[in-house]
């Protein structure tokens, strides 16, 4: 590949954009002639995943495991981007380490969308069913998201979905990833 091989991990609330902006990055990617492939819920928690729910010990394993997938696509020279709430700091933390020793570079990116807009948004109308009580453990409403602490990027709600995938871009071409 004429690139360098990197973990993008995008972590935030449901709803917040983690998708939209990771579907922007890859598009634009791809007209680079860069190689990807994108990781969320929807491609792994209906398969790989299948077998795991939202407690915290699940979402716990749910992220190892995407995080060990994460590590091979990119150790297979792709840029990968791994789009899931994620809302656990030690998680995190853990799949950076797996990247760290694996001398992957491994880029946190929180999406900060305050909880009022991704409720507002409810694009998959789980927040009103959270609110019911129809679904439990549900991020922001009845469990927990810790906030990044240590992440490479932090994109807040102002700016376009294009301009934060943009954000991205430049912090990729910035520090020598889209070059060889
Ligand atoms: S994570 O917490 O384990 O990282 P993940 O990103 O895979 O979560 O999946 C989140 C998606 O699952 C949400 O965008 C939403 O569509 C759906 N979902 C279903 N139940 C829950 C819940 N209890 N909490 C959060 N998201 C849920």
């Amino acid at each position: 590949n004429n690139h360098e091989p990197a973990v993008v991990w995008l972590t935030g609330l449901s709803g917040s954009g983690k998708s939209t902006i990771a579907n922007i990055v890859e598009s634009k990617l791809h007209t680079l002639g860069v190689r990807t492939y994108l990781l969320d819920g929807d491609n792994v928690r209906h398969g790989l995943n299948s077998n795991l729910g939202f407690s915290a010990a699940d979402r716990e394993e749910n992220i190892r495991r995407v995080g060990e997938v994460a590590k091979l696509f990119a150790d297979s020279g792709m840029i990968v981007l791994a789009s899931f709430i994620s809302p656990f700091r030690k998680d995190r933390a853990l799949v950076r380490g797996i990247h760290q020793q694996a001398g992957l570079p491994f880029i946190e990116i929180f999406i900060d969308t305050p909880l009022s807009v991704c409720e507002q948004r409810d694009s998959k109308q789980l927040y009103a069913k959270a609110r019911r009580g129809e679904i439990k453990d549900f991020t922001g409403i009845s469990s927990p998201y810790e906030v990044p602490t240590e992440a490479e990027i932090h994109l807040n709600n102002g700016p376009s979905p294009q301009e934060q995938a943009q954000i991205v871009l430049d912090y990729l071409e910035l520090h020598g990833i889209l070059e060889k």
